[in-house]
This record gives C-alpha cells, structure tokens and sequence, in this order.
C-alpha cells in the first residue's frame, strides 16, 4: 500500500505544510516569518496570526506542487508541542477539520522526535544510509538542547540536556547583543568563516554529567561587550568577524565535549545532528572531524531538514501510521512536552 501523509507544522514562526508518499517528499513548503525580524526574537502573538495568514496557501501549495489529489492523502500528522501554545493552535484546528472533512486518520507529532526521525526522509540518492539503531544525536535547536539516545523510531531516551538556554538561544541572544537581526545564529555562522576563533577566549561551564548550560556564557560575552564599548564605540563592528568565531567556537566546544563523553559511556558510535544549530556549518565540519579521529559513523541531515520543516511532521506521521497509532479528535495541543 502506497502511504501518503500531509504534514503540518506550525510550533514557532514557520509555518509549513509537506507531502511524503511512502517517506519520501513530494512537496516541502515553508513560509518564514519575517515580522520577528525587527523584535529580536519571536513575538508570539504576531507568530500565531501570521500562521492564521499563511496555513491555508501553504497547505494549497504543498499540495498542488506534489502532484497529488487531496484525496489521495492517508492521514494528516500535525504538532502537538513542543512550541507556543497560539501558535500549535492553528495547526492543530487546521489538521483536525483537513482531516475529518476527508474522514481521514488524524497523527500527533512530537516536534524534537520529528527533528530527530528527519533523518528517515528518503531521499533519490541510492546510496543513502540511515543511523542504526540503537544510535546517539545531538538535538540543537532553538528551544533545546538535549543528547537523545535513540533505542527505536518512536523510541528514544533524553540522557542530558541544557539546564538554562538551549544552543540556538546562545547564538540568537549573544548576536542580539552585538545588534543583529533575529535570528542571528546564520549571521554568526556566516561572520565566523572571516574570524579568528582563537581571538577571544570565553570561559566554558563546568557542569556535571551530561547536562549543559547556555546562560552564563552568554553574560559574560554581554558583560564583555560592554567593557569594550565603553574604551571602544566601535568595537563590535571592528571585530565582528572574530567575535563570532570565537562564540561559535566555544559554543561548538561545549556542545562536543558532551558529545564525546556521552558517545563513550553508551559505547555507541553511531552520531546524529538534529534541530536548527545542526545548520551550524562548523558544528557540522567539527562532527565530521571527531568522527574520522573516534570512527564514528556521522549523519547530518540535509540542510532543509534541520530548521523546522513539515516533511520532518510527516515523516514521523507515516511511522505512527505503520503502528496505528492515531488521535483522538479531542486532542490538544502541549506548549512543554518531553522526547
Ligand atoms: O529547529 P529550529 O528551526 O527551531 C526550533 O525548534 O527552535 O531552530 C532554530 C534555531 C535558531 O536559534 C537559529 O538561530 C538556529 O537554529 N540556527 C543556527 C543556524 N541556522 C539556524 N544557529 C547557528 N548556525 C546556523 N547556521
Ligand atoms: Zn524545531
């Protein structure tokens, strides 16, 4: 039987619609938001109705880009949380009435399980590899940071996670500081390749286990800054370059040494990169290379399917669906919600 599932996410400020037949995208739309721009961060009211604006012709166009009949849709798999709660709402009402007007199974998706599992999408290179299980991934986003041990698809352990800000938080907010736009993680990603990171050294957490912290990495670049401003009004703009590749360096060094030390306490060597900072070009240059030197086996997801995206929703849906695992109609959505 051919399966295929509409996917809708809408947890944050993309709201997104996809097609997969039997794990493959058909269609991938996105519509990002570029109201948050000028705020420094997501306003969630100004999030959830732009998603009211964008859901209906984000869906249209998914499916009319993949060339199938609405009717040809086998289930609709939607996020119910992690995210912001007005936000999740309209993708929740909205994959409810799609899916009870075409009485068609309706899938609740968790949003970090879906960042993980994008590296299931199939892709039309034969050559593709998929981790084995039982593998380790790196969940970096915006709102998380957690080392996920993965025993199965809908199967997955947290064994650390940040215990302040998430990674994606570190970025935005540190290059909010040096009076970038949001979200400044791409810019830092995109100044770094021009600096030096060994040109300022920023102290790193000593936190326990496999835990993380964000948070005080973040006031002392603040406090930093502002000791510089005051002998320098121009030094942000002066050394940009070299700032952003410092931070990113050390924020790439706290999420490794993690990393590393979780990969051998499990023994597992099979290593995944997941969310939105796995865009990161450095942390993924830096996996690779600890992977050559630990032998492991790395998976990075495409670079589309590490920022939110639907087909990550759908794909999730179509392994639910194997297993029947549906929703009720009364389900609602959850703004905090674990792996
Ligand atoms: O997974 P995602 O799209 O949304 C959440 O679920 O949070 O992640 C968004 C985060 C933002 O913090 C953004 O700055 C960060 O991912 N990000 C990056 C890069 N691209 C996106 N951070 C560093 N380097 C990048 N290239
Ligand atoms: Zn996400």
């Amino acid at each position: 039987m051919n399966i295929t599932i509409l996917g809708i996410e809408s947890s944050c400020d993309d709201t997104s619609a996809a097609i997969l037949k039997d794990g493959r995208v058909l269609s991938n739309i996105i519509a990002n938001q570029e109201v948050h721009k000028s705020y420094g961060g997501v306003v969630p009211e100004l999030a959830s109705r732009a998603h009211q604006q964008n859901i209906i012709p984000v869906v249209d166009e998914a499916i009319k880009k993949s060339g199938i009949k609405k009717e040809d849709i086998n289930a609709v798999a939607f996020t119910k949380g992690p995210g912001l709660m007005g936000a999740l709402l309209v993708g929740v009402s909205f994959a409810k009435g799609f899916a009870m007007s075409l009485d068609i199974p309706l899938i609740e998706v968790n949003h970090l399980q879906a960042h993980i599992l994008a590296h299931f999408i199939k892709s039309e290179d034969k050559s593709q590899e998929f981790p084995d299980f039982p593998f380790l991934c790196l969940l970096v986003s915006g709102g998380h940071t957690q080392l996920v041990k993965v025993n199965n698809y809908l199967d997955m352990e947290v064994i650390g996670q940040t215990i302040d800000d998430a990674a994606g938080e570190a970025f935005d907010k540190c290059a909010k500081v040096m009076g970038l736009p949001y979200p400044g993680g791409p810019l830092i990603d995109k100044y770094a390749k021009e600096g030096d990171p060994l040109s300022y050294n920023f102290a790193k957490p000593k936190i326990p286990e496999l835990d993380y912290s964000f948070s005080g990495l973040k006031t002392s670049f603040l406090y930093f800054l502002r000791d510089q401003i005051k002998l320098n009004a121009d030094f942000i703009e002066q050394n940009k370059y070299d700032l952003c590749a410092s931070l990113q360096s050390v924020i790439i060094d706290v999420l490794m040494e993690k990393l590393v030390k979780a990969s051998k306490s499990l023994n597992i060597r099979q290593i995944a990169l997941a969310g939105g900072v796995s865009a990161n070009s450095g942390l993924r240059e830096r996996v690779i290379h600890e992977g050559d030197k630990r032998n492991w086996d790395v998976y990075i997801p495409p670079l589309s399917y590490s920022t939110d995206n639907a087909a990550m929703i759908a794909i999730t849906g179509y392994y639910k669906f194997m297993q029947k695992d549906f929703s009720d109609f009364l389900v609602t959505p959850l703004a905090r919600m674990p792996v």
